[in-house]
């Protein structure tokens, strides 16, 4: 079986998305750390993400795996996990601007399949059920107002940034919706046989609470 949870920046795709593989029993695949390790890779080899030219020139040689351990995904880079250091606004950027290369998409995108082609799966992103996963299960879009995401993001980071500002993690999630809608190519959009959740005014456990009942309700 396979679930495809799209939506944008800051929207609790990911809670959800976990929470239902958990209950499900199935593998959770976080496809924005994919975009993340390879916008990461790229900075580490001196290579702005939004430079085309010179990311399609290294390429070949990113070598990118996908494993599990203790039930968490770990994005591998070269062999080296690389999953503790993708979570900066540096690499937010880096990755929705490496995200409109088509050539770096497809490359994700076969590997986003392997995975599902292996395990049942819930999948998380922005294209998963418009282009990863047409044929999908069941496919959610997940949003709610800018403010409120930024208002979440703001509460996660204020733990470990004290300086945060709420009003920039705002502008930045507005800028990276922007370029996630706005690409050529698989941009973020929600499919029309997805199910909308506007999760503005509802809390973690009502969200989680609405899609697996919805899931399993349906099986
Ligand atoms: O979901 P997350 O915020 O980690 O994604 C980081 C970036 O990766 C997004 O802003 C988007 O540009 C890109 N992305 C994408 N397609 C996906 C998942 C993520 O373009 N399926």
């Amino acid at each position: 079986m396979k679930i495809a949870i799209d939506g944008p920046a800051g929207a609790g795709k990911s809670t959800v998305a976990k929470a239902v593989a958990r209950k499900m029993k199935f593998n959770y695949l976080d496809t924005g750390a994919m975009y993340r390790a390879a916008a990461y890779a790229m900075i580490e080899r001196g290579i702005e993400p939004s430079d085309r030219e010179k990311v399609l020139s290294a390429l070949p040689g990113l070598s990118m795996k996908i494993v599990y351990k203790g039930g968490s995904q770990k994005v591998l880079i070269d062999g080296r996990d690389v999953t503790p250091y993708i979570r900066t606004p540096q690499i937010s950027k880096g990755a929705s601007d490496i995200a409109v290369i088509p050539e770096l998409r497809l490359k994700l995108v076969d590997l986003q399949r392997e995975v599902a082609n292996e395990y049942d799966v819930v999948m998380d992103g922005r294209d998963i059920g418009t282009y990863v996963l047409p044929d999908a299960d069941f496919k959610f879009f997940i949003t709610a107002s800018p403010r409120e995401r930024a208002k979440r993001r703001y509460l996660e980071l204020k733990e470990t940034v004290p300086d945060a500002d709420i009003d920039q993690i705002e502008r930045d999630i507005i800028a990276r919706d922007k370029t996630d809608s706005t690409r050529e190519f698989a941009p973020l959009r929600q499919a029309e046989d997805a199910v909308l959740v506007d999760t503005t005014d509802l809390n973690r456990e009502q969200v989680i609470e609405l899609v697996s009942g919805m899931i399993s309700g349906a099986v």
